[in-house]
């Protein structure tokens, strides 16, 4: 079945990358990796030859993950395919934003360094009452700037945990739960472009599409990442942003602009946005058609209705397989969050879920945000023990104990056992 394959494909298609780019094959600001080593080797420095002013310098130490330019340390992420994963511990004592430096990177393809003064965003489509319109930076900040912060998660974070903690295969990238960063973005609202460009009463979808490189599925070449959003989202909340807490996007995360879908599946956030189809018709592209719904026994042939709003979970700031001492009292830090309204309640059990105590919260519960939370903890055997967080969500929605099976392992909800060893 085709849409199965999509996403088993994209993890070949990941590996095959990865194996690309170790042969030297794969390019990096315009610099096989054979290249930058031969560079690297005989001038023994990194920064001078590889940084030109306000971009990023290859990844010096670390992982390299194909196509991502900002460096990976192996302290901060989890390399997955063309994909960084932050690790979770790291976002402890960070705040409420996720710095640049330790934000997940998800890329069909590779990151384009795009420059922003030659830049355009196209506006066409049979949902305008006119022609095409385009805009170039600085008609993009002459709107009316908004600032908000929100969460971008991918779908399938924590997709890793439908085989580790279910006994479930399914396919895609196996994250755990680190595909996810806050940030605080600075744009234009999408709305007020909209109307600029003439949007008609007869619109019902608009697509944004990125400028990355055409995303080839297993040898079906599936053109550049773009999907569809309801008009009726498009003109709520949705943000062009060109900043990333206070400073210009990260070429990794959409440099010059991304669209900011807040609450939404991560999919919708298009970085390197080129062109928005506003249409008088329902769109559709892959990625609203054989990826990103659910498929399975639970789910209708042609799968459940495109993702749209995120769903609820809860992670402790500790590294996997966390070492802790034992009779010595620990403080327990973690963030939770929803996709639906905020969380406002998070549990913790320290003995596999017999004993549930409340955390302390640091935030308020806001949409699209996370909150911090924190529980002190004094464990006093030793041995491997799972801690469990549970959130609870303003929409009355808790995390379960097991998530319903789907195919490419999308949404994953269920409480985390988060292995640890007292020792
Ligand atoms: N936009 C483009 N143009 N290309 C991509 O590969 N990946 C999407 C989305 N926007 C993607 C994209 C996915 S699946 C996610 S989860 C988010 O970007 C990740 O955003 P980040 O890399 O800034 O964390």
């Amino acid at each position: 079945m085709r849409r199965q394959t999509a996403s088993a494909r994209e993890r070949a298609y990941d590996t095959g990358r990865r194996r690309q780019w170790l042969a030297g094959e794969a390019r990096a600001e315009g610099v096989s990796r054979r290249r930058l080593l031969t560079v690297l080797s005989a001038a023994g420095v990194l920064a001078p030859l590889l940084t030109a002013p306000g971009a990023h310098a290859a990844p010096a130490r670390g992982t390299a993950a194909p196509g991502i330019l900002k460096p990976l340390p192996e302290h901060l992420f989890t390399v997955r395919g063309t994909n960084a994963e932050t690790r979770f511990e790291v976002l402890r004592g960070t705040g409420l934003h996720t710095p640049a430096d330790r934000f997940f990177v998800r890329n069909h393809t590779e990151t384009p360094q795009l420059d922003a003064a030659e830049w355009a965003l196209r506006v066409w489509g049979s949902g305008l009452r006119g022609g095409p319109a385009e805009f170039g930076i600085d008609d993009l900040k002459s709107f009316r700037a908004y600032e908000r912060s929100a969460l971008i998660e991918c779908a399938g974070n924590g997709r890793g945990l439908f085989a580790e903690q279910q006994g479930q295969e399914v396919s895609g990238t196996a994250w755990r739960l680190g595909a996810v960063g806050s940030g605080r973005w600075r744009g234009a609202r999408l709305a007020d472009v909209l109307r600029a460009a003439g949007v008609s009463e007869h619109a019902v979808d608009v697509m944004p599409r990125g400028l990355d490189p055409a995303y080839v599925d297993d040898g079906v070449d599936q053109g550049r990442v773009r999907r569809p959003l309801p008009l009726a989202k498009a003109l709520e909340d949705v943000l062009l942003a060109y900043e990333l807490n206070g400073e210009p996007l990260p070429y990794d995360h959409g440099h010059p602009v991304r669209v900011v879908v807040p609450g939404w599946v991560g999919i919708s956030s298009v970085k390197w946005v080129g062109d928005i189809e506003v249409s008088d018709a329902p769109l559709y592209s892959p990625w609203n058609t054989d990826t990103y719904r659910l498929f399975g026994p639970s789910y209708p042939p042609e799968g459940s209705a495109p993702l749209a709003e995120q769903t609820l979970k809860a992670a402790f700031e500790l590294p996997w397989e966390a070492q802790l001492r034992v009779r010595t009292e620990h403080l327990l830090t973690g963030r939770a969050w929803s996709g639906r309204g905020g969380v406002d309640r998070v549990e913790v059990s320290t003995d596999g879920g017999a004993r549930w105590r409340p955390a302390r919260l640091h935030d308020r519960a806001r949409s699209a945000q996370w909150v911090r939370w924190s529980l002190p903890w004094r464990p006093e055997r030793t041995g491997d023990v799972e801690l469990l967080a549970r959130a609870h969500d303003t929409a009355g929605r808790v995390q379960p104990e097991r998530t319903v099976f789907n195919e490419q392992g999308y949404l994953f909800s269920a409480v985390v056992r988060h292995p640890v060893r007292v020792a």
